[in-house]
């Protein structure tokens, strides 16, 4: 190494994507100089708990003073995997201020505080890099700012969450049992450290409003996202979708016609022959429609953290290259619109309606008088489990707005012959 410039870089985090950047660092530390023409090298690594075990790691790196990082001069990366608002927040904007670039993994800050993180980095002209942020190991936010710019997007779709990808997917392949599927996920290294945000759909909703601002060049933050989990997914609910010739899937769907934008996630019935269908496991995948380039799909690991450090390693060598070239944040922000975000009940789908009714002549014809009085179109309706005097109906309807939907479902509660109103999930189409 010796004539070879080095670039020290600081570590924040040393948990599952902490652990994968280390990783890679040494498998690649080889190629750097001639990938990039520089050499990145970890000088420092920020954790909570000094005393963890942390095998394989030179324990002279170690620091829990952060002021020992932002005060060091040499350090000119600064690669921030601990996660959350604070103090990741606090930490990111004092290294920029301080002249460092940043790559962050953190989807739950650059969802919620992207534009005051972008501001601070374009005024110090470093880099601000998040790959990491959204979908794992799949390259998608250099895609979406670079190699499609000369496109207007219109539509952002897929399955951007690892954790649930892989339950639904252990649940309708293997008959497992929720919870055994997510405790799965969870030794595996997909899982959130709570998983509640992925199992409700919060963090699929993080990474659909960064996609959705990239996408539309307008500013979508979390709160923007209708967001529905899948808790309460039953394993009757996936027999059913088997049954209808589809797989339950939980989809991020952002569209926007120009003028503004729905951006919503939400478990759905997809047909069984569609692509996403066959994304599996912890695979994620993101469609993108564009006017020029028409539909581009990017598929891999969402989650994990060999996969995850790829994408940040590829930020570092960018970073490095741009350092060398002395243009480090020559891509900022590239939010130049102010686009409205439409009401959930404004936007249009297909429903799945599965409910328990009294088993009596009338109900299917009053079901079917109240969701034609409301504007509900209906394409299929199936009946079977009588059981006493209770029934189970599926009905699947036609494309109808969100508004007309729930004012039926609002009725439907007040109506004594509708025992349960079971599930009500998107269907695809
Ligand atoms: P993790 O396993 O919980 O690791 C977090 C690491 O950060 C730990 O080493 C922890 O230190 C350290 N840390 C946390 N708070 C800290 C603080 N206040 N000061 C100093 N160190 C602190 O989390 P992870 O799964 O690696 O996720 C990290 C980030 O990557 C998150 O933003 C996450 O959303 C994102 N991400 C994760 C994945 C994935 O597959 N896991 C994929 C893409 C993006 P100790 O070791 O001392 O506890
Ligand atoms: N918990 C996330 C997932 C990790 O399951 O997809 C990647 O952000």
């Amino acid at each position: 190494m010796a004539g070879r410039s080095v670039i020290p870089v600081a570590l924040l985090g040393l948990g599952t994507v902490g652990g994968g950047v280390y990783e890679l660092f040494q498998r690649q530390k080889d190629q750097f100089f001639p990938k990039a023409g520089a050499i990145p090298m970890i000088t420092r690594i920020l954790v909570r708990d000094m005393k963890k075990p942390r095998p394989g790691v030179d324990p002279s790196l170690l620091t829990d003073r952060w002021e020992e990082i932002v005060g060091d001069p040499e350090i000119r990366i600064v690669i921030e995997v601990t996660g959350g608002i604070e103090p990741a927040r606090t930490r990111i904007l004092e290294a920029l201020a301080a002249g460092k670039n940043v790559i962050t993994a953190n989807k739950d800050l650059m969802a919620e505080h992207g534009a005051e993180l972008f501001a601070a980095a374009e005024k110090s002209g470093c880099d601000l890099l998040f790959e990491a942020s959204v979908a794992g190991g799949i390259p998608i936010i250099r895609p979406m700012k670079q190699c499609l710019a000369g496109n207007n997007i219109s539509e952002v779709m897929g399955i951007v969450n690892g954790t649930t990808n892989y339950i639904l997917t252990r649940m309708s392949r293997d008959g497992m049992s929720f919870s055994d599927a997510l405790k799965k996920a969870q030794e595996l290294g997909y899982a959130e450290a709570d998983p509640t945000a992925d199992v409700e759909g919060t963090d699929a909703a993080r990474k659909l409003a960064i996609l959705s601002s990239i996408a539309f060049h307008s500013r979508v933050v979390l709160g923007d996202v209708h967001v529905e989990g899948i808790s309460k997914i039953t394993a009757r609910d996936v027999a059913y979708a088997r049954e209808l010739g589809c797989c339950v899937k939980l989809l991020a769907v952002a569209r926007s016609d120009g003028e503004s934008i729905e951006a919503r996630v939400h478990p759905m019935l997809i047909p069984a022959e569609h692509p996403l269908a066959t994304v599996n496991d912890a695979f994620n995948a993101v469609f993108v429609h564009g006017d020029a380039v028409d539909d581009a799909m990017f598929l891999g690991r969402g989650a994990g953290a060999l996969p995850t450090a790829s994408a940040v390693l590829g930020d570092v060598i960018e970073t490095v290259r741009n350092i060398r070239c002395h243009c480090t944040g020559r891509v900022g922000c590239t939010c130049y619109r102010q686009l409205p975000v439409k009401p959930v009940e404004d936007t249009s789908s297909r429903y799945f309606l599965r409910m328990q009714v009294e088993d009596r002549p009338g109900v299917l014809a009053s079901v079917a008088s109240v969701l034609g009085n409301n504007g509900v179109s209906i394409a299929q309706i199936i009946q079977k489990n009588r059981q006493g005097d209770s029934a189970e109906i599926v009905v699947i309807t036609d494309t109808v707005l969100e508004r007309h939907l729930r004012d039926s479902l609002a009725i439907f509660r007040e109506m004594s012959m509708i025992r349960e109103i079971s599930a009500v999930i998107r269907v695809y189409g």
